[in-house]
């Protein structure tokens, strides 16, 4: 969704931003905007499409200021034209704002300022902001005063940021639902604008008061520069100047700025060897499950255990679990049920967040509801959260960005230290989010006096055993996966069929290659198959069935054998060696078998998460970027 970053300091603002901007590229955008400050004036530049269409206009006519702001535009209101991008600018152009999240009220708003002569160059909900600056500050004089004034009329959810054309060294920053951060830099004189070099860093030993000053609404866009953040809360607002941060609330009221050293660091942002964000983020799956499983486990005095999470929650009164989540998460929550289920023994819902916010649901006293989301921003998952903590439910998240608002509004988190995530594609946050639900129902069953001693040493031993097998299956499985992508990637539409543990990877792989290939795919129970969906079957159709050698094998062979009557394409995920199924199928990714059944499914996925990325390949996809997605879905 929508990026906002601006600068504040010694650099010239458009090279500093337009790194920030492609950091949060993969948030997902369409367009983007740059507004910097200069002579008593906002210059704007902005550019439909890909960010590289701005980075030309900067390149052929750059901007000189060093303060600014900017922002890659997600279209909600109005298509991704340039006119639509993001800065807009007031009637006067002496007010610009970027801003992410939705105006719920801009049509009252947009006819009430039109009637007082504002003239409105865009679709978008987001122009009545600086307009209705604009018209507060002309009359008060104060633009802090006009920002909080406006703010006061806005309805939904937002984060936006603003500048002034006579304040040439002024940002102010708003937050009302959508994440914002400020990074504060190195120290420089701020007497002394670096007018050299576009990219020089100034600085004089760290002896003056000002410090360069960042905001965006992710931690990557800060880096190199920042090396503090302070998190921006709901309600409050940042006025960014020479002088330093000020944050008050919307009412006034002075908070302080708590600022902290920032934990991303450039390398993690960065791609390093690999051609894609996606392909380094399956191959750091076996390090990331590895790094997750130690943080969980202690060495006591009978040996290895599961470490208690400190969630401040009585596990042991826990009867009723509710998976909250979208996308990806919602499909690791489905085998988060199994998990608890068969383990812990307790009854579990699965929500969408999306169903669940509008709904009544019922809790009782043993009700827990566990959040689940990678970047711990998605809308929907907030606001069921929210509306769980206002029927009393204590909420735990298990989330990747642990600074995140789910995070925090949380009654007890569980992080995934998967770290930063930026293929819009979620692959080992998947992984590591099925990893610390087997885990989570393990010490719920132990606080259930359900586990005894020698089941945890087995589960402790199944999973200390998976990076291995995922490096390994990773490696074995590549060949036959670009064999079956070379045969495939121009196939219409592929269906994934899985049974048990394994129709959550079917829903999974399917997701996969829809988000980055545009394949049209299906994810299916594989008993369901043939009350519908089987007629689909040609002999044009590639069906992958999930046949590892558990519970439902046979099951799973007889539904292959259906597709198979039919003439359709069988693409199946088992274990390497089952000639078997080998026999039966046109291409066998063969995966390897894990020491737990209920861990089967890391291990299903991973030529999956490969295959959808070589389609995407051959398909000429941009596979970290794919169209129309947005990584954090920050509005509903
Ligand atoms: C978006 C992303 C998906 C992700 C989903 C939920 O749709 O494109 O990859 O699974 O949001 O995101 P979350 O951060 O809550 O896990």
């Amino acid at each position: 969704m929508c990026g906002i970053a601006g600068y504040l300091g010694p650099k010239t603002a458009d090279s500093v931003l337009i790194v920030a901007l492609e950091r949060l590229k993969y948030r997902g955008y369409d367009s983007a905007g740059m507004a910097v400050m200069s002579e008593g004036e906002i210059h704007l530049r902005k550019a439909a499409g890909k960010l590289k269409h701005l980075a030309d206009k900067l390149e052929a006519q750059p901007l000189s200021g060093h303060c600014g702001i900017a922002h890659t535009r997600w279209a909600t209101h109005g298509p991704p034209t340039e006119a639509n991008s993001h800065p807009h600018l007031s009637t006067d152009g002496r007010v610009a704002v970027v801003h992410n999240g939705i105006i719920e009220n801009h049509e009252p708003l947009r006819r009430a300022l039109k009637d007082q002569g504002g003239i409105f160059v865009s679709e978008t909900d987001t122009e009545v902001i600086p307009q209705l600056i604009s018209t507060l500050y002309r009359a008060g004089g104060d633009p802090l005063a006009a920002v909080r004034a406006a703010v006061a009329r806005l309805e939904g959810s937002f984060a936006f940021a603003v500048v002034f054309a006579d304040q040439p060294r002024r940002i102010i920053a708003v937050r009302q639902g959508s994440p914002l951060i400020i990074g504060k830099g190195k120290a420089y004189d701020p007497a002394e604008p670096n007018r050299e070099g576009r990219t020089e860093v100034f600085t004089k030993g760290g002896s003056t008061a000002a410090r360069e000053l960042m905001i965006a609404s992710d931690a990557p866009a800060l880096l190199p520069h920042a090396q503090q953040v302070c998190f921006l809360e709901d309600g409050h607002l940042a006025d960014l100047s020479d002088a330093g941060v000020a944050i008050s609330t919307f009412a006034g009221v002075p908070v302080e700025a708590k600022f902290k050293p920032i934990e991303v660091t450039a390398e993690a942002v960065s791609k390093g060897s690999f051609d894609s964000f996606m392909a380094k983020e399956i191959a750091e799956q076996p390090t990331v499950l590895a790094r997750l499983l130690e943080s969980r486990l202690r060495t006591g005095a009978s040996g290895v255990e599961i470490v208690e999470p400190d969630l401040g929650l009585d596990l042991k009164a826990v009867n009723h679990v509710v998976f909250l989540a979208a996308g990806t998460s919602w499909h690791a929550a489905l085998l988060g049920k199994r998990f608890l289920e068969q383990l812990a023994r307790i009854h579990v819902e699965v929500d969408i967040s999306s169903e669940y916010r509008y709904r009544n649901p019922v809790a009782s006293g043993g009700t827990l509801v566990v959040a689940i989301s990678q970047s711990g921003e998605t809308a929907d998952t907030l606001a069921g959260l929210r509306l769980a903590r206002a029927k009393f439910i204590p909420v735990v998240a298990l989330v990747n960005v642990v600074t995140s608002t789910i995070a925090r509004e949380s009654n007890g988190v569980m992080p995934l230290l998967a770290g930063p995530e930026i293929g819009v594609a979620s692959t080992k946050a998947y992984t590591a989010q099925v990893l610390a639900l087997y885990l989570f129902a393990l010490q719920v069953a132990k606080a259930k006096g359900l586990l005894t001693p020698e089941a945890e040493q087995q589960a402790i031993a199944a999973a200390r055993a998976l990076p291995e097998q995922v490096a390994a299956t990773l490696r074995e499985t590549e060949e036959e996966v670009c064999e079956a992508a070379d045969l495939f990637a121009s196939a219409q539409a592929t269906v994934f069929l899985g049974r048990g543990g394994e129709h959550p990877t079917a829903l999974e792989g399917a997701l996969k290659l829809k988000e980055i290939a545009y394949v049209h795919a299906i994810g299916y129970p594989a008993g369901e198959f043939k009350h519908g969906p089987i007629a689909l079957v040609t002999s044009h159709l590639p069906v992958v069935c999930m046949v590892p050698k558990d519970a439902m094998y046979e099951k799973m062979l007889s539904n292959l054998q259906e597709v198979r009557a039919r003439s359709g394409r069988i693409i199946t995920v088992g274990q390497k060696d089952d000639q078997h199924l080998r026999d039966l199928s046109d291409h066998l990714f063969g995966v390897r078998q894990a020491h737990d059944d209920l861990l089967q499914p890391i291990l299903s996925v991973l030529p999956l998460q490969r295959y959808a990325y070589h389609v995407a390949r051959r398909r000429d996809c941009d596979v970290d970027q794919p169209r129309n997605l947005a990584k954090s879905v920050t509005v509903e």
